[in-house]
């Protein structure tokens, strides 16, 4: 790797992504840290929806269950115990977001009142205090979402380890008195896992799994939501698109997930490289999201686009196919509800925000500070739809 290309990689690794696509002839680029990518756009959204790739199981749970039903089950369960708790999330994020300070350092912030209106759809609060207290601890400490320096990771293992036991222990105490009810994604879990083919152990790691797969995606998008809609807004005047407009643009112009793989079954040529099978090959959201002969204007951040359906290109900010996110639904409902709540009577800016994504296991804002200040006569309330 060019020393040149180093530098842009590690300060604006999108950029890079973009630059390796123009100088690729094949309609694949090798990566820079190991691995392809799939570059051209239609070949991509072809691999995504081959029934050829998605035969067995998805990479997404590893090991943990046994069958691609087994997979569908638990993401259903919890995507369904989520969508019957929106109500007490609604309830939540008035009140989180009331006690929010003028100024807040994100994207940590977004992450503490996310998991504020979550925590009790992930531990129910007739969950032993200890064990929900180091959910907490876990949620802000790295291992919901991963923390940016080392020493921070060893700290979060340990954290992991620790609830991983306290969940573990809990799981045998429902299994020995089921409730009857599903009142968190703990229960949901064990309602797709019965006790026969799934040990205490593997069911808190599934939950511990499903815990990261929630907070970790829409807190970063929640950032990228207000960070890019304070930076391409700063007129005092209310935002001038619906919340659900700007999650869907902010979803497009920076996903979170910037990869997304899926493994060869069989030796695959693509213009004279021959990639083996057991190769995992990578499909970029970003780069779907970007690409300028498919969609108008693609770098430009324009929630606005979202009010027609011409210039649209493919759209998978919860990836495509067989393998689609399980809680794509509920996830953007999530989000617009969230982002309705800050902007309820209330103007938003940004200092120290930067558009540029730090390189992690997903696509990260830069810390910024959010302000957010009362309108005392006027109502913004703005609400968009449910679907993504
Ligand atoms: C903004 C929030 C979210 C984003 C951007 C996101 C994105 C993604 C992506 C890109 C995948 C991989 C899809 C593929 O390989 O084609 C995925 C998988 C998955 N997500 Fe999400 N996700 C979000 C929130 C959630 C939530 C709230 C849930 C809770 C139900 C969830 C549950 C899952 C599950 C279970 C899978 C694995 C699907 C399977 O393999 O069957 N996600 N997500």
């Amino acid at each position: 790797m060019r020393i040149s290309d180093r530098r842009q990689l590690r300060r604006d690794p999108l950029a890079h992504l973009d630059n390796l696509r123009r100088r690729s002839t094949t309609g694949l680029i090798q990566l820079p840290w190991g691995g392809w990518c799939v570059s051209d756009s239609h070949l991509a959204q072809t691999l995504l929806r081959s029934p050829e790739y998605h035969a067995g199981k998805s990479g997404f749970f590893g090991d943990l269950l046994p069958t691609r039903s087994a997979q569908v089950d638990v993401g259903h369960a919890v995507r369904n115990l989520l969508r019957a708790g929106m109500p007490h999330y609604r309830a939540a994020l008035t009140q989180a977001v009331t006690e929010l300070p003028t100024a807040s350092r994100w994207p940590a912030a977004g992450t503490r009142l996310l998991f504020r209106c979550l925590t009790d759809l992930l531990l129910h609060r007739g969950t032993p205090a200890g064990t929900r207290r180091l959910l907490q601890r876990s949620a802000y400490g790295g291992v919901a979402v991963r923390a940016p320096h080392v020493w921070q990771r060893a700290r979060a293992e340990l954290l992991r380890a620790q609830l991983l036991a306290a969940v573990t222990e809990q799981v045998g105490h429902r299994r020995k008195h089921p409730a009857g009810e599903q009142r968190d994604v703990l229960d949901a879990v064990l309602s797709a896992c019965p006790a026969d083919r799934t040990s205490d152990r593997t069911a808190a790691e599934l939950h511990l799994m499903m815990f990261r797969a929630i907070m970790s995606p829409l807190s970063t998008s929640l950032a990228w939501t207000v960070l890019l809609a304070c930076l391409h807004h700063t007129a005092p005047t209310p935002w001038p698109w619906p919340a659900d407009h700007v999650v869907r643009e902010a979803l497009r112009h920076r996903p979170v997930a910037w990869m997304v793989g899926r493994t060869l079954p069989r030796p695959v040529d693509f213009g004279g490289i021959v990639l083996s099978p057991g190769v995992l090959l990578s499909i970029s959201p970003y780069l779907l999201h970007h690409d300028e002969h498919l969609w108008s204007a693609p770098e430009a951040f324009r929630p606005e686009r979202w009010a027609t359906k011409r210039g649209h290109g493919p759209y998978i900010p919860f990836g495509m196919g067989p393998f689609i996110c399980a809680g794509a639904a509920v996830a953007h409902t999530l989000l617009t509800e969230s982002l309705t709540a800050l902007c309820d009577n209330a103007r938003l800016t940004v200092t120290g925000g930067d558009p540029r994504a730090v390189m992690a296991e997903s696509t990260v804002p830069r810390p910024f500070t959010l302000h957010r200040f009362l309108r005392p006569l006027t109502t913004t309330r703005q609400r968009g739809g449910d679907n993504p």
